[in-house]
């Protein structure tokens, strides 16, 4: 039996294994998915199972996206490009790490049918994904991006990967035809962003990178301005089907079944 984690600290709220046990189950493989919490002290032990075989692929979130870097062996274009990994494998005796987040946000908008070409786009928050939602977002020919964190220098550090980025002061909201907010403030019910959006206009369009709870403070207050609002599970589906096709060879099914098991 092949066996696949997700390590992350947290990780218990991961649906990672729900969503991966699912298509190995429709797929008739023997394989286990299975979350793990872990210190930086056990990443090196983990990437050595992956080199003896012991495991044979693992997803990486919140905080070692980056931090796993050095331990690989190869990184994708897409890696090294974000500085960020979510993906890793074995390939030709050699580890491999791969960045499936930026098809994943890229996949869930044009799911949306939403053109962001010579678009405005803000992002707030500079956590783990932001670099990933930034590639994906050049990718796709926006016009402009500003980000603005409540920490600046963590998004000035982005300026190191993407120096066209545009910096706004926490508390200013420039003109913007699209809004992410890439931060953790939503992951409780009644978290609230600090952030004044009465003045925006309507017909935007509101992303959250959130998907449990399904809507946040932050959609909540999109909808009630008229703009177009939508979480974050596709863009949580794609990233793990990608992986998924690296994996086992295999295309999994995104139908109603998978949408619903996210339905926590
Ligand atoms: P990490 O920073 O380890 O990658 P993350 O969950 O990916 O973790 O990112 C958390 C993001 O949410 C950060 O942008 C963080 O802002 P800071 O850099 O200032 O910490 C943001 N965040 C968390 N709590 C916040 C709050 N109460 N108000 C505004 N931003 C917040």
């Amino acid at each position: 039996m092949k066996k696949y984690l997700v390590i992350g600290n947290p990780i218990k709220h991961s649906l990672s294994p729900e969503l991966h046990n699912h298509w190995i189950l429709v797929n008739n493989l023997d394989s286990i998915y299975e979350r793990k919490k872990i210190d930086k002290i056990d990443v090196g032990k983990l990437i050595f199972e992956i080199k003896n075989k012991n495991i044979h692929g693992i997803n990486v979130t919140v905080p070692f996206k980056k931090i796993i870097i050095p331990y690989l062996d190869n990184l994708s274009l897409e890696s090294q490009k974000t500085q960020s990994v979510n993906t890793i494998y074995l390939k030709d005796d050699k580890i491999v790490g791969h960045n499936t987040d930026i098809n994943g946000f890229a996949f869930a908008i044009k799911n949306r049918k939403f053109n962001l070409s010579k678009k405005k786009i803000l992002i707030i928050g500079a956590g783990g994904v932001v670099s990933s939602i930034i590639y994906a977002l050049k990718k796709m020919n926006v016009f402009k991006i500003f980000i603005s964190n409540r920490t600046k220098n963590k998004a000035e550090d982005l300026k190191d990967l993407f120096n066209d980025l545009n910096i706004v002061e926490w508390g200013e909201i420039p003109e913007f035809d699209m809004i992410i907010n890439a931060t953790s403030v939503g992951l409780n019910k009644d978290d609230k962003l600090d952030l004044d959006f009465s003045k925006i206009g309507k017909n935007k369009f509101f992303y959250d990178v959130i998907y449990n709870p399904r809507e946040t403070n932050f959609l909540k207050m999109g909808k009630k301005y008229d703009n177009i609002c939508e979480n974050g599970k596709m863009m949580f589906i794609y990233q793990a089907a990608e992986a998924f096709k690296i994996w086992h060879g295999i295309e999994p099914k995104i139908d109603n079944k998978v949408i619903q098991l996210l339905n926590k």
